[in-house]
């Protein structure tokens, strides 16, 4: 019998349509008395701009308009469907997931997408490495012949966790959400090997502690991070599971055509490309448009590498991200 591989076949993005520039944003902090710069800004992480979400859009509204893009790019329907995952630290609900939410919405679009309906459904919570440790999830499912086709989104809508009284946070973050549609078949190529991590020590380092008890929350329901802290985490563990796959898939750094990171801070990027031996002209970079959209990042940048054309087919792309936990994680994959 053939071995079973996990190709992409399509990708798709959606981002809200208000966006806010560093000069916007600049602003509107210092009507509420908080002072910041564009200039910080820029230096300090690459960010420009992110989009916000109007009142009452939520997670599984973008991530629909996500996944109808990447369906579309694929040539499939919602009815070809059989596995739909979520990465998302911003749910719509406590509960049911938003995987399941996003396939109601997804089998009200037609009158054939009724035929998502039964296919298995459910959220990855990974904070920033969520995208990473759902396309791992999916990739293992399809080749172990528990579905067929895939849909792995990641989305959220981090600006509603955000403190808006917190300068070292708030202008970090933006919402959006990318997705891929995936198909296990007997060619060569596609995911070559992915890495999933945790290390919950780090739990208090980047985290929201409220939680809901009774109908009410308790904690604060906000984004509180140890900015250094997390800095100097991601940087090592950045390099070593890029690593750990290329040593997986039996390569070299040199076979990586294009890295696409977790979109965070540039500087990030720039000390992991450097550590890899990558020009900066091998790395997707949309952090200065989007700021970091948590697990929706990396299904952005690759959604947008491809569709400018940079990313072709049979290129090599190393995906990978880290975030809330600790998680991190990376996936090799020949697109
Ligand atoms: O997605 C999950 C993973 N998350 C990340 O990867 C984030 C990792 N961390 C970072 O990207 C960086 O640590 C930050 C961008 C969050 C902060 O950059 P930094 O170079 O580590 O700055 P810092 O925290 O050392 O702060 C430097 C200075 C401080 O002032 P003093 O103490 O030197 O006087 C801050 O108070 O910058 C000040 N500062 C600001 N100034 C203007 C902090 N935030 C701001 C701000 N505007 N928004």
């Amino acid at each position: 019998m053939s071995a079973i591989h996990t190709h992409l076949l399509g990708t798709g993005s959606h981002l809200p349509s208000r966006r806010l520039s560093n000069a916007d944003l600049v602003a509107q902090l210092a009507r509420e008395g908080l002072e910041t710069s564009d200039d910080w800004i820029v230096e300090r992480t690459g960010i420009r701009a992110r989009h916000f979400v109007e009142p009452g859009v939520t997670t599984s509204d973008l991530a629909l308009q996500s996944s109808l893009n990447a369906l579309q790019a694929a040539g499939l329907g919602p009815q070809d469907i059989d596995l739909i995952i979520v990465a998302t630290s911003t749910p719509d609900m406590v509960f049911p997931s938003t995987a399941c939410i996003l396939q109601r919405k997804l089998s009200e679009s037609s009158e054939q997408a009724k035929g998502i309906l039964g296919a298995a459904a459910f959220d990855v919570q990974a904070v920033c490495a969520g995208f990473i440790y759902a396309l791992g999830v999916a990739d293992a499912m399809l080749r172990a012949g528990s579905a067929r086709r895939a849909l792995v989104v990641g989305a959220e809508v981090f600006s509603r966790l955000l403190d808006f009284s917190d300068r070292t946070t708030c202008v970090l973050f933006g919402d959006g959400a990318g997705a891929v549609v995936l198909e296990a078949n007997d060619q060569p190529g596609g995911i070559l090997a992915t890495e999933m991590r945790a290390d919950g020590r780090y739990v208090d380092i980047l985290c929201v502690p409220g939680h809901v008890q009774n109908g009410t929350i308790l904690g604060d329901p906000v984004l509180k991070m140890e900015g250094q802290a997390v800095f100097k985490l991601a940087v090592g563990v950045l390099e070593e599971t890029a690593l750990n796959v290329l040593a997986k898939a039996g390569l070299q750094k040199t076979d990586i055509d294009w890295l696409v990171p977790h979109q965070a801070n540039i500087r990030i990027i720039q000390s992991t490309a450097r550590k890899l031996g990558l020009p900066m002209d091998k790395v997707v970079l949309t952090v200065q448009d989007h700021g970091n959209t948590s697990a929706a990042s990396i299904p952005l940048a690759l959604d947008s590498a491809v569709r400018s054309g940079h990313i072709r087919r049979g290129q090599r792309l190393m995906l990978e991200g880290v975030g809330g936990g600790f998680t991190w994680g990376a996936a090799l994959v020949q697109y």
